[in-house]
């Protein structure tokens, strides 16, 4: 396990808390390995020194559009851009689809005359990369059906935390191969630890991102792997993640997914095949009992409180970034 201090990698040709400043987060892949690098780094600075960044980001305006409904995202980005002297403003599209009432595009070039960020919680992915595309404010992904990008770089702040540099690292995620899959995939391989996802035939991550985490994988020299066996997925994982088999806006199929996802509930008998030192991690809402046991859950293993926490700092760090107020992190 590897346990040396977390550094910079110095990949990118402008520093990235430059080459940061205006950018979009749709995807957690936006970022180099350089620039996630230096986000964590400073994510975790403002978590230990969060009075210095008081008012970085001083009447700075954020807007949140959230189709689908939050806790942890909706608070922590709201503490978050409180906290560093700006503010929030938010808007329930739980009852309308972004783009019913008028375009995303004609909604971009409004909201940009009056905030600094638009944060977007939706079904369609293409909905935010479309924001992206009209706006010219950086506009940052809080979860889309592909993917759930701030909730990874929080999860991976919590990894380095506890074993400091993660290449190397063995990576497991069982369960749905979904949104929270997808960016865990990307992010692990952005850092160099290896990635296992174990998921049912038929419920892998899609092929596109698979190939893409492969790809950054090379460049990092990871592996990421996936198969169908839940006690082969989790051998010798350092850490083992699961999300909820019925992501929202699939309701409808959670009475065919139960049994389907049974074998891959993470129990205290699938964590005796991990490291004994294995956490084990969950971006929450947790179906207790359903993909993961209360007992593991609420066990000595399990970090899943101190990754909901981290979603506050992770989120200052690249807010700040976003906003071209990084410093020199
Ligand atoms: N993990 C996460 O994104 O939680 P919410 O759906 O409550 O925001
Ligand atoms: N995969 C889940 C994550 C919730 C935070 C969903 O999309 O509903």
């Amino acid at each position: 396990m590897p346990g040396k201090p977390v550094l910079v990698q110095e990949l990118d040709s402008v520093h990235p808390s430059e080459s940061l400043a205006g950018r979009d987060l749709c995807s957690v892949a936006d970022l180099t390995p350089g620039e996630l690098h230096a986000t964590l780094q400073l994510a975790h600075q403002v978590k230990r020194e969060p009075a210095e960044f008081r008012w970085a980001l001083d009447a700075k305006q954020m807007v949140m559009f959230f189709e689908k409904a939050s806790l942890r995202t909706r608070l922590t980005f709201e503490t978050a851009i409180n906290t560093l002297g700006g503010a929030a403003v938010f808007v329930d599209q739980t009852q309308s689809p972004l783009g019913e009432r008028e375009s995303i595009a004609d909604i971009a070039r409004n909201v940009e005359r009056w905030v600094q960020v638009i944060v977007l919680r939706t079904y369609a992915h293409d909905t935010i990369t479309e924001m992206a595309q009209y706006a010219s404010v950086p506009v940052i992904n809080a979860l889309s059906d592909l993917e759930h990008p701030c909730q990874a770089i929080a999860d991976f702040m919590t990894l380095q935390e506890r074993f400091g540099n993660l290449r190397g690292f063995n990576f497991t995620y069982v369960g749905d191969g979904n949104n929270v899959c997808h960016s865990l995939m990307l992010t692990a391989a952005l850092l160099g630890a290896h990635c296992t996802v174990g998921t049912p035939r038929n419920y892998a991550p899609k092929a596109d991102i698979v190939a893409q985490a492969r790809a950054i994988a090379n460049v990092t020299g990871s592996h990421v792997t996936l198969v169908n066996d839940p006690i082969a997925a989790v051998k010798d994982a350092d850490a083992i993640y699961t999300d909820v088999c019925t992501s929202m806006g699939q309701e409808h199929e959670a009475t065919k997914r139960a049994p389907i996802f049974k074998p891959y509930q993470v129990n205290e008998a699938l964590m005796g095949h991990a490291s004994p030192n294995a956490v084990f991690m969950h971006c929450l809402p947790a179906h207790r009992n359903a993909e993961v046991t209360d007992a593991v859950l609420d066990g000595p293993q399990s970090v899943v409180f101190d990754q909901a926490e981290n979603r506050m700092h992770a989120q200052k760090a690249l807010l700040l970034m976003l906003l071209g107020a990084g410093g020199k992190a």
